[in-house]
């Protein structure tokens, strides 16, 4: 058996009998005005973060979401779109499909202003979108892509790369890890199909990301999310893993390379009223202005006295400088 079909036959259990502890993290839960999420949806929220920005959805935005779980973030999708088939959910477990029906059924009843109708549930795989080139504004995945090696998870962002239309979003929320991992822990089927064993270092992420063509990325949220310890896995060293969020745009990668958004920013505090890096970059007196990091390390090899770049926070809230 492969571990794709381990994965299957596990996220099978997990629709038939909710897993509360499985993958979700003390995130809070969106509740918008007038949006109720129902008990059983938070009960199957299996993803890791959020992938729902509102500024991402300001524009009636077609929205595809990848791995359906229990159905909470097409429910919140659905608040920014509220149209027949707005959200297109896909998932490869027939058995997560139904139970993410049934649940959003549950919200028809909660909320005045939905309609499952909203939502468009279809099987299909990640690796192999049922969907048209070109034809969704945001595309979103939570805690699914982290499970695939490194061929599947190529596979995946590109399909995701096709399916958007130029200048669309792929939000993402996955477990990252920085350590190495062992070999047992890597091809230990089960606990990467429960988002263990198969993340990556932030760098090598991003990488998969600009490789298919994303020329913007930004991260959005670092935050820790679990320990593998000696005493319960198999490893003989604790590992630290933790979970980001990450958008990437389909607009095109500038000839001197993709733009990284990690929450670096710059302020000039020279004696100028302003700063011209003659490259696009004009820093205001005194003024943050939210860099990429290849404009930091720009910035940064002027060698001069009046700039402060600050470290990434991974909090990067958009206003960027490219
Ligand atoms: C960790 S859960 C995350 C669920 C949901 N995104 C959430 O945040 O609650 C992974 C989801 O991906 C689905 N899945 C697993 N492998 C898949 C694949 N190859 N293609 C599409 N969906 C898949 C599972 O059935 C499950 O719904």
């Amino acid at each position: 058996m492969s571990y794709l079909e381990t994965t299957r036959n596990l996220y099978r259990e997990a629709a038939l009998t909710p897993n509360v502890g499985l993958c979700c993290s003390t995130n809070p839960v969106w509740e918008l005005p007038g949006l109720k999420i129902p008990k059983i949806m938070q009960e199957m929220n299996y993803g890791c973060g959020t992938t729902v920005h509102p500024r991402d959805l300001a524009q009636n935005p077609r929205i595809l979401y990848v791995g359906v779980g229990g159905g909470m973030e097409l429910l919140q999708f659905s608040y920014f779109n509220r149209k027949p088939a707005g959200v297109i959910g896909v998932d490869n477990v027939e058995e997560m499909l139904e139970a993410s029906q049934k649940n959003l059924e549950e919200a028809e009843n909660q909320n005045p202003w939905f309609k499952k109708e909203f939502v468009s549930l279809e099987m299909g795989d990640a690796l192999n979108l049922p969907v048209e080139d070109e034809s969704i504004d945001v595309a979103a995945q939570n805690c699914l892509f982290n499970i695939f090696k490194a061929e599947d998870l190529k596979k995946a962002v590109e399909e995701m790369y096709r399916v958007l239309k130029p200048g669309g979003k792929l939000v993402m929320s996955d477990p990252t890890c920085e350590q190495p991992m062992n070999k047992v822990l890597r091809n230990n089927e089960k606990l990467r199909a429960l988002c263990l064993s198969g993340s990556l270092p932030i760098k090598d992420y991003i990488k998969a990301l600009t490789d298919a063509g994303f020329g913007t990325v930004e991260l959005r949220a670092r935050k820790p999310y679990r320990i593998l310890d000696p005493k319960n896995y198999p490893t003989e060293q604790l590992i630290f893993i933790e979970s980001i969020e990450v958008v990437a745009i389909k607009d095109p990668v500038p000839t001197d390379g993709p733009c990284i958004f990690t929450g670096k920013t710059v302020i000039y505090y020279g004696e100028e009223p302003y700063f011209d890096d003659k490259n696009g970059h004009i820093l205001i007196n005194n003024q943050p202005l939210s860099v990429c990091d290849k404009t930091a390390t720009q910035l940064k090899k002027l060698g001069r006295n009046d700039i402060y770049i600050s470290a990434s926070s991974f909090n990067y809230n958009g206003g960027g400088c490219c």
